[in-house]
């Protein structure tokens, strides 16, 4: 006997990591590979920021700043909000959780739709909530379904816009329509984790023209995806003080560590910031290119607003994601479902296309 898990744990499975580029080559005896499985960034850190990390580790014999405060400030000055508008948390998944444990009691209902982001089974599970999932429109949110699916034992809804793995939008209007017709007693969470990755018009600003007419929205974001820091875990919400201030409550003590506060500082920099829009703009095009190429060679792609493609293949998954491991480059499979596929730098996104070849 070693303990006795809660039931809901024992129930899980045990969590599976994606395979690292390294492992990759290792298991097919290849001199290298590259990693386009989880998002990130494909492109190295700024000097500037590695500056502020290396000028921070000074300081490693201290915790940081408890609520890092000058984080909330920084990032409220740039969203023009106030700082008791903003939290900030170990990744935007951290604050995820948060607010899971801020708003949801056993057999509350949450309503998302599937599918989505992988951790809102997870988190509802753990929370013993009732998960109520709303299936995909031609890959898409379905937002009048979801308003059919709140009913007043929902706490939560979860909208992932660019929705992981689909890279498909909901538009300020659905949002807003849905926001105008469901109850203010449910919070209603947009996850905006590939945000500075979307063109298409219909998004506006959230901040201007979602949060101020609904107080029960909150947006999440992260700084793990167009800012590069997938590996120093800082994400923010902005919302209503009061909605801001439950999720705070149940924070960790320090929990955005203080190499990660510095590099966040340095990246929002107006020069950092500046040379890390250029790079966001060669993802989208290199989107944009990856996308026709996939689709000369007779692949089936859903248009992404995000920094990945998703390629409904269906039962074809499992054998193409074998088939790129192979190769040295990992994707991302959905078993019967599809292959996720982050855009690299020009040069992965090259060789992506050289293995994967014509259907
Ligand atoms: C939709 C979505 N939300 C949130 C996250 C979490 O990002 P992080 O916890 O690194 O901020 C991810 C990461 O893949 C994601 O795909």
């Amino acid at each position: 006997m070693s303990g006795r898990p809660r039931a809901v744990v024992d129930g899980l499975p045990q969590y599976k990591p994606g395979k690292s580029a390294a492992q990759a080559a290792a298991d097919h005896q290849l001199a290298e590979a590259i990693k386009l499985a989880s998002n990130e960034c494909s492109y190295g850190p700024l000097p500037s920021v590695l500056e502020a990390v290396a000028d921070g580790a000074n300081l490693l014999n201290r915790y940081p700043d408890h609520r890092g405060e000058a984080l909330r400030v920084a990032i409220s000055e740039k969203q023009g909000v106030g700082a008791d508008q903003v939290t900030v948390g170990c990744g935007s998944v951290g604050l995820l959780q948060q607010a899971f444990m801020a708003y949801v009691d056993v057999g509350d209902e949450v309503v998302y739709p599937w599918r989505s982001f992988e951790v809102h089974p997870v988190f509802s599970a753990i929370s013993e909530a009732t998960p109520i999932t709303v299936p995909l429109k031609d890959q898409a949110f379905d937002l009048e379904a979801v308003e059919a699916a709140v009913t007043e034992r929902t706490k939560l809804v979860i909208l992932s816009t660019p929705n992981n793995p689909t890279g498909t939008v909901c538009s300020t209007d659905e949002i807003n329509k849905l926001l105008d017709a469901v109850s203010d007693d449910v919070v209603v969470i947009i996850d905006e984790a590939y945000l500075e990755f979307v063109t298409d018009e219909s998004v506006r600003n959230p901040v201007t023209e979602i949060l101020p007419q609904h107080d029960n929205a909150v947006l999440f974001r992260t700084f793990s995806k167009a800012y590069g820091l997938a590996n120093l875990r800082v994400g923010y919400a902005l919302g209503h003080v009061d909605v801001i201030g439950a999720i705070d409550k149940v924070a960790l003590p320090f929990l955005v560590n203080g190499l990660a506060q510095a590099a966040v500082l340095a990246s929002l920099d107006s020069e950092a910031e500046g040379e890390l829009n250029d790079r966001v703009a060669e993802v989208i095009a290199e989107r944009t290119r990856l996308s026709e190429a996939l689709g000369d060679r007779g692949w089936p792609v859903t248009p992404s607003q995000a920094n990945f493609l998703w390629l409904p293949v269906g039962e074809e998954a499992g054998p193409l994601f074998q088939r790129l491991e192979s190769k040295g480059i990992v994707t991302r499979p959905f078993e019967n479902e599809g292959v996720r596929v982050t855009v690299g730098t020009p040069e992965e996104n090259d060789r992506f296309l050289d293995e994967i070849g014509t259907r």
